[in-house]
């Protein structure tokens, strides 16, 4: 049996269409209803559905053989695992993002509001530019519009949050999809199940 983590929401659902196709179906995931773990003996499967943010601790603790999480949540925790296939769904990208008009100086230290301090702290070191960081746990667009940072880092898809908050992209910081991610001694004990699971999802890719 493969446990996997499923992130819930829109996400997920999309992952699962592609593990279905895969040949990893399991019609108890399609019932409407508040369960969240489900398996189906024929094809070996049993999914969780769990936060986003949550998938990777469970396959770190290999209370998960694999899970799907997002490069954003990778970049951020950094945590140890092995990281098999870019999904090429889930698609946005990390970006800077501000006020149109704001003009950067180096005189003084950049006071940036974001989501996720390892990445934001990471993309300035690299420029050697002095930064406040400042950690929020969403709604983030509203710092620069209320004077609490200058820009923000964060997650753009679409842009609509960002235009509708007068805010625009000012830089990007990298692009971010989905990943399918194994618990190392999972993928040791169990290699030819996930490499089989990775080598049909793969071909649903394409
Ligand atoms: C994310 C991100 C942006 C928004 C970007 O927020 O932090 O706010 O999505 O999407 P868009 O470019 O398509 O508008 P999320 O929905 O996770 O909510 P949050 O504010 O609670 O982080």
């Amino acid at each position: 049996m493969l446990d996997i983590a499923l992130p819930k929401g829109r996400l997920g659902d999309r992952v699962y269409g592609m593990l279905k196709m895969a040949g990893y179906e399991c019609p108890s995931i399609e019932q409407p209803d508040r369960r969240l773990i489900f398996e189906n003996p024929e094809t070996g499967v049993r999914y969780f559905w769990v936060k986003p943010s949550d998938v990777t601790i469970y396959v770190e603790h290999g209370a998960a053989d694999l899970g799907i999480a997002g490069k954003d949540i990778l970049l951020e925790n950094r945590p140890e695992l092995f990281e098999l296939l870019d999904l090429k769904t889930g698609i946005c990208r990390m970006a800077v993002a501000g006020p149109g008009d704001f003009r950067d100086s180096r005189e003084r230290t950049l006071r940036v509001a974001t989501k996720f301090p390892h990445i934001a702290g990471s993309f300035y070191a690299e420029k050697s530019r002095d930064v406040e960081l400042i950690k929020l746990n969403g709604s983030i667009e509203l710092a620069p519009i209320l004077g609490l940072s200058d820009v923000i880092v964060d997650i753009v898809e679409t842009g609509k949050t960002l235009a509708e908050n007068g805010l625009t992209v000012l830089e990007t910081v990298c692009p971010i999809s989905a990943r399918l991610v194994a618990n190392p001694a999972s993928f040791r004990f169990k290699t030819e199940e996930i490499d089989t699971l990775a080598r049909k999802l793969e071909e649903q890719i394409s």
